[in-house]
């Protein structure tokens, strides 16, 4: 019997041929989200998913989907699967890490240098037609290059994003769980210092922490008093982790100087008063948003899933757990 497995929304073709040379696959035909009534109605007597960031995946989805045995997930967080469910069911989780490392580092830097630049707000200047020749005291940045970069999470993301920063001669601080080995906070080079240190002293402060329930508001009202006026915040992990209604009043009130968001707490939604914001950069959760990266996270969730479904152990297995008990 050829597997029945369900992908949620169109991925690159690449992750598509692995997965029809293998199985059966429904693909969501419209370009949009899957509504939850949709996604448990589809499931229903699907073998595998391919699923996304955006798929809630719980207890009531698996109930849903009583021959359900793999769950691919295109996305290298996956705090939208309830693990402890899937686990409890002996169903494998996978996710794609590394492949979109250094896309979503590049993005962070985007952020980092279109928050200090304002090069956003200067583009819509421009198109707007304010621009009446070189003005002296016109548009005036933060620099970036000599400042302190406080990096929040100094996994896979973070450490690419520290490299980058060689360019800019900045002095990089990181706090983290866990201590980077000598040999490779020395190359990059970054010091290890508490949270409360990073955030008192670094001019950007940028978050590669995944979601869960440490880092749920990570960032909020406590943290912005100690921050410097001048900094910047920069998301590119998850919104949660931050108190979106505390970012807008540590705005409102200068606490901070602007801040990069590529993600936000009730995506798609925005706090309104956010989007009012000159200084606040705001893009539509596009860290890992490129083609070639695309491409490879289609692909790893596709190998995922059609080894899962083998009976195998897949490379990427958050909860390898279930293998224990087999
Ligand atoms: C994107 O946000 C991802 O987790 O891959």
């Amino acid at each position: 019997m050829v597997d029945k497995v369900l992908v949620t929304r169109r991925i690159p073709e690449p992750g598509l041929e692995i997965l029809r040379a293998h199985c059966e696959v429904e693909l969501f035909p419209h370009d949009r989200n899957m509504t939850r009534e949709e996604l448990l109605a589809a499931v229903k007597e699907k073998d595998g998913l391919l699923s996304l960031l955006t798929d809630r995946i719980d207890a009531g989805l698996f109930d849903a989907a009583p021959k359900l045995r793999a769950v691919a997930n295109c996305a290298v967080g996956f705090n939208n699967i309830d693990l402890a469910a899937a686990t409890a069911r002996g169903i494998p989780a996978t996710n794609t890490p590394g492949v979109l490392t250094d896309t979503t580092a590049d993005l962070t830097w985007a952020l980092i240098m279109s928050a200090a630049r304002r090069i956003a707000e200067a583009d819509r200047f421009t198109r707007a037609g304010k621009f009446d020749g070189w003005g002296p005291m016109m548009m005036l940045g933060g620099d970036i290059h000599g400042k302190t970069l406080g990096i929040v999470g100094m996994g896979r993301i973070g450490q690419a994003v520290a490299k980058r920063a060689g360019g800019f001669h900045m002095r990089i601080l990181y706090s983290d769980s866990v201590m980077l080995d000598p040999a490779t906070a020395q190359s990059l080079p970054v010091a290890l210092v508490d949270f409360e240190t990073l955030l008192e002293q670094s001019d950007f402060v940028t978050l590669h922490v995944p979601l869960n329930d440490q880092t749920y508001h990570l960032i909020g009202e406590k943290e912005f008093a100690l921050m410097k006026p001048t900094a910047y915040l920069i998301n590119t992990s998850r919104g949660p982790v931050v108190d979106e209604k505390a970012l807008v009043k540590a705005l409102q009130d200068c606490k901070i100087a602007g801040a990069g968001l590529d993600v936000f707490e009730h995506e798609p939604q925005i706090e309104p008063e956010l989007l009012q914001m000159e200084n606040v950069v705001l893009l539509p959760h596009i860290g890992s948003a490129s083609f070639e990266t695309r491409a490879r996270m289609a692909i790893m969730a596709a190998e995922n899933l059609v080894a899962a479904l083998r009976g195998e152990r897949p490379p990427n297995c958050v909860n390898p757990e279930v293998f224990l008990k087999k």
